[in-house]
């Protein structure tokens, strides 16, 4: 049985099958190495169109979300030999599978992480100073002109962030934060050392960073373990008017519990990003004025884009060659 890790093989001309469209660059990129079989449309396949899009071929390339279990993995033996996940998350997809049946997984860490991290003021700042209600306002033609108590918001300066998740993405919404004169406290699986923590405060548990966080902000991968970390114990625990950002996965909130908290004004306000059951988040984040919300979007620049689909294709290419790349996951 091959081992996962073990070389590609000769991928002249192999085939590989693109589950969702890339930048330009990245899909010419990529048909320089191999046949090209696109999937149609630009959406989350099922298990089925999954197995029978990529059927024969040795790579495929998926992005965040999409789910690639182990039947799939199975049913397209003996031919598939590298998964490239076009995202730094990787939870959609069976690495146990992958390592029993020699699949190669490569993902797309690092070169996301300073647009995540702009997105995440954006979140952050969208939603403590009130950005939702206050482009309505002038989009509805119902504004009546400055106001000295209007749509007041949260300031940013001298308040504390409770950072879930102080990997790259945390780090980098950690630098832009400073520069807003916030303190930085943190949660992370281990203690970073004092030239990465660059004066933040590790708390060791999750209950520990909720009661500091005035701006709670989830930067986590998704992982089982954190799965409704944001819940009704956790929201009584937080300071009075915090604001909830979430850049990891929807799943790491409760929503009836935020939704509740949002509604009574014991959360301030919500800039989301990522939802479960994506792309039908539930509706009453839409129906409340205090949530600024963005469709998963947090990688989405050209450049960064861009960047991702070449680090998966050049860790494919790389292993192939005999190397092992860094962003290789089995
Ligand atoms: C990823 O790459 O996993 C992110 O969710 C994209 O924003």
């Amino acid at each position: 049985m091959p081992q996962c890790g073990d070389n590609v093989g000769d991928m002249t001309r192999a085939k590989a099958f693109l589950s969702r469209p890339l930048p330009d660059t990245v899909e010419t990129a990529i048909a320089e190495h191999f046949d090209v079989v696109r999937a149609s449309g630009d959406k989350i396949l099922s298990a089925a169109e999954l197995r029978e899009g990529a059927r024969g071929c040795r790579v495929v390339f998926v992005s965040a979300m999409q789910p690639f279990g182990k039947d799939v993995i199975a049913a397209l033996q003996p031919e598939l030999k590298a998964i490239g996940t076009v995202s730094v998350g990787f939870n959609h997809i069976d690495l146990d599978a992958c390592r029993e049946h020699g699949v190669s997984v490569f993902y797309s860490p690092g070169v996301l992480s300073e647009a995540c991290a702009d997105l995440g003021l954006l979140l952050l700042l969208g939603a403590a100073r009130r950005g939702h209600e206050a482009e309505k306002l002038l989009r509805s033609g119902t504004w009546t002109g400055y106001s000295n108590v209007q749509l007041l918001g949260i300031s940013l300066t001298g308040r504390r962030a409770g950072i879930l998740g102080m990997g790259r993405i945390g780090q980098a919404v950690a630098a832009r934060l400073r520069g807003f004169g916030v303190e930085i406290h943190y949660h992370n699986r281990r203690q970073l050392s004092e030239a990465e923590e660059l004066g933040a405060t590790y708390h060791a548990t999750g209950d520990e960073l909720a009661k500091v966080s005035d701006f709670l902000i989830l930067c986590a991968p998704g992982t089982p373990e954190l799965h409704r970390f944001v819940n009704r114990e956790r929201i009584a625990l937080l300071p009075e008017n915090p604001v909830v950002v979430n850049l990891s996965r929807g799943d790491t909130v409760d929503d009836d519990a935020l939704i509740e908290a949002l509604k009574s004004g014991r959360v301030f306000a919500a800039g989301l990003d990522v939802y479960a059951n994506e792309p039908k988040l539930d509706p009453r984040y839409v129906d409340l004025e205090n949530t600024f919300l963005t469709p998963h979007i947090a990688s989405a620049t050209t450049d960064t884009r861009h960047a991702m689909g070449m680090l998966v294709l050049n860790g494919i290419l790389a292993h192939d060659a005999g190397e092992t790349p860094d962003n290789q996951l089995c």
